[in-house]
């Protein structure tokens, strides 16, 4: 799926960098091969525009932010307000801005420790992570890197729990039971909700993150897919009572490219886990991930009638984040470009 030939992508909310990298001044980032550059205001609310200053084209990325609270090109020092209009121009002391100068704006907001952006009128506002805030949960932001490969093909991945014999074999996954048990499905208004209990191995390496020493246990997942590239991993472990709740948003880069951004909140403390221990756990396992969906084709086709998958109960969910994105696209106007795979 290519996802720059989809313009209805860019009426959805993306969480791009963390709120702490605006601290180092104006910040480049290409969505939906969009190039923009990210600044914060004084009052620390977060801003996205173009990344081309409307006089010879510098790279604002490559700018500050000024003492009025405006971020201005490090070429000739012109300023932009939030609303991306040109409000200075040092070199013309009658203060004269020519009219048109400015530069296009975008939906930029803060959410759970993020700038948000949304290229084009949102269809939806920012999902809602109940988890935030709620008493006795804590967060934690676990990384942020690009990933060579599609969002569509990290959406499927995650719930698609027959990988786990086998990508996390050496970790929890039980190389010897390879059929997983079914998923209870409720599609909802945002995409849809899907339960089910996985046994997993329990290594003693992992005993502080399940808060069991069974040799065996069980996570219940009930995992949630918002359309149309963030997810949530909602994992409890029944036997210890803690929660282990991921959520990722697979940030469309352009085609090919995307930032995986993830975050967890788990309802324990420092004594149970130490923050950097949770960073690391999860980094492991997913870097497992990164290596086998990098090996897929990121462009195959979104096509439900898929040969083989369609006859796999296991792939239902596969199957139904392709049949909602296709709706979308269609519900727009747009169409898949099917390939001949
Ligand atoms: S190019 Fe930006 S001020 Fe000249
Ligand atoms: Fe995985």
């Amino acid at each position: 799926m290519l996802v720059t030939k989809q313009p209805v992508l860019r009426r959805f909310w993306y969480a791009l960098l963390p709120m702490t990298a605006l601290d180092a001044g104006p910040q480049p980032f290409t969505l939906l091969g969009e190039a923009l550059v990210l600044w914060k205001r004084p009052d620390g609310t977060p801003v996205a525009m173009r990344d081309r200053c409307c006089h010879r084209t510098a790279k604002l990325s490559k700018g500050f932010v000024s003492e009025d609270g405006n971020i201005a090109c490090g070429y000739h020092g012109w300023e932009y307000d939030c609303t991306g209009t040109c409000v200075k121009i040092p070199q013309n002391p009658a203060g004269m801005i020519p009219p048109g100068a400015s530069v296009q704006a975008f939906h930029c907001q803060e959410k759970y420790g993020y700038a948000w952006v949304a290229l084009d009128d949102p269809l939806q506002p920012i999902p809602e992570f109940p988890e935030d805030g709620a008493p006795g949960y804590r967060r934690i932001f676990q990384f942020y890197e690009e990933w060579k490969t599609s969002p569509l093909r990290v959406m499927e991945n995650s719930f698609d729990n027959s990988h786990f014999s086998f990508v996390h074999k050496a970790n929890f996954g039980l190389f010897d039971q390879p059929a997983p048990a079914g998923y209870e499905f409720r599609e909802t208004h945002y995409g849809f909700e899907a339960e089910t209990r996985v046994p997993i191995r329990n290594p003693e390496e992992s005993y502080r993150i399940t808060g069991t020493r069974e040799p065996i246990t069980q996570r219940h997942l009930i995992n949630r897919y918002y359309l149309p590239f963030s997810r949530r991993f909602g994992c409890m472990y029944p036997d210890s009572g803690i929660h282990h709740i991921i959520y990722n948003c697979a940030t469309p880069m352009e085609d090919g490219r995307l930032m995986l951004v993830q975050w967890l909140y788990r309802n324990d403390g420092e004594e149970q886990c130490s923050t950097q221990e949770l960073i690391d756990w999860d980094a492991a396992i997913t870097a497992e991930d990164r290596d086998i969906l990098e090996a897929t084709d990121y462009d195959a086709c979104v096509d439900t009638r898929r040969r083989v998958e369609l006859h796999m109960p296991s792939d239902k969910p596969g199957l139904v984040i392709r049949r909602q994105l296709l709706g979308l696209l269609e519900a727009h106007g747009e169409s898949e470009v099917f390939l001949s795979h």
